[in-house]
């Protein structure tokens, strides 16, 4: 694998710190998965049991109850129901990416496609998202309801614009931005605002939450992109290159081609022509990662992401989550996992 050139040394344990912070939530959310998602038959019994053990980060479910937290909201469930539809929504969205993308690990454990089958995964997002959109139709606002439902839009929209672009090695760092934007950043940014309407707070918090998520988003999936080439199968818990292989321009790409030289570039356009990429072309293209410095600068320019994020909380007091909110601003973009 390619060279990890981190950026910061220090561990940032602000992931387990927001764990901590909501942690009792995270439960309640977790059931009501759990019970949201019971079903007769047999098959999305199986399923569902499959993809409530393979656990995940749950990040975005824990973005969305801090978010609530830091706007001060107390009474009521609804940060935990609203939790909930968030995680279905990026549950739905990852078995249905897996069919995409032929990926047959995910969280250390096979996934529901190779498992079952591309039409029971499928079949499996489109129940996942009905039973979120139930969860959405009980919270009873219509701001909610607008805010997630034009998400999932934007997402499935992200995921296209992706496909769309599929083996185009020339294509554009906005592009690439409009896509991340979409398919990822996004989800982020309306787990974290809807903290902010459920607390009734004025449109200048909600903008700072959403902007804080949306940035945070960006810049977690620039991480994602670059892992893809520098990470190991074990601390990762998903193939490692699927990217590459499955010729999708990722920022590391991006980054090589535009510093690649002529040779360069044409070895590049001429696997990213094929098909099928081997792992001949895969260590090639690794050893112009390592020389280019890829990876680093993949993630410097997610710094920027990094560093709006952060800024957007400016606007609220200070407080304990909004440290932790802050500090997760650099997990997102130096985690290993
Ligand atoms: C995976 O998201 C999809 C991306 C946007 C990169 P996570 O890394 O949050 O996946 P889990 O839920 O923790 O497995
Ligand atoms: C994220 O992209 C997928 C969605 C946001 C739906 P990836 O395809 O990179 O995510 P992983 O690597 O499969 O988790
Ligand atoms: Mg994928
Ligand atoms: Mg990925």
């Amino acid at each position: 694998m390619g060279t990890v050139i981190p950026l910061k040394k220090e561990i940032n344990n602000s992931y387990f710190e927001l764990k901590n912070l909501v942690g009792d939530k995270l439960n309640d959310v977790s059931q009501i998965i759990k019970y949201k998602l019971k079903s007769e038959i047999n098959l999305i019994h199986k399923m569902t049991n499959h993809h409530l053990n393979s656990g995940g980060k749950r990040i975005r479910p824990l973005l969305t109850l801090a978010a609530a937290k830091l706007c001060g909201y107390k009474d009521g469930k609804r940060d935990v129901n609203l939790a909930a539809c968030i995680e279905l929504i990026h549950s739905a969205t990852l078995l249905h990416d897996d069919v995409i993308d032929k990926s047959d690990l995910r969280r250390g454990i096979k996934t529901t496609n190779s498992i079952w089958g591309n039409q029971s995964s499928i079949l499996m997002g489109d129940y996942l998202f009905s039973r979120c959109f139930e969860l959405m139709v009980e919270d009873d606002s219509s701001e909610v309801l607008k805010l997630l439902s034009s998400t999932s839009s934007i997402i499935a929209q992200g995921e296209v614009l992706q496909l769309e672009n599929k083996g185009e090695i020339d294509m554009l760092e906005e592009t690439y931005f409009n896509i991340i934007n979409m398919k990822t950043a996004a989800l982020f940014s309306a787990a974290t605002r809807v903290g902010a309407c459920i607390a009734n707070k004025n449109k200048k918090e909600k903008d700072a939450l959403e902007s804080y998520g949306k940035n945070l988003g960006l810049a977690f999936q620039i991480a994602d992109d670059a892992l893809d080439y520098y990470s190991t199968q074990k601390v990762l818990g998903k193939e490692i290159g699927k990217d590459f292989f499955e010729g999708k321009t990722t920022m590391p790409m991006v980054v090589i081609f535009q510093r690649g030289n002529s040779e360069e570039r044409n070895f590049l356009k001429e696997i990213f022509k094929k098909e099928k990429r081997n792992e001949d072309d895969f260590s090639e293209t690794l050893t112009l990662i390592n020389k280019y410095k890829a990876v680093h600068e993949s993630l410097k320019r997610a710094e920027y992401f990094v560093n709006v994020s952060h800024g957007a909380l400016e606007v609220f007091e200070n407080s304990n989550e909004k440290k932790i909110l802050q500090n997760l601003t650099d997990f997102s973009l130096n985690r290993s996992f």
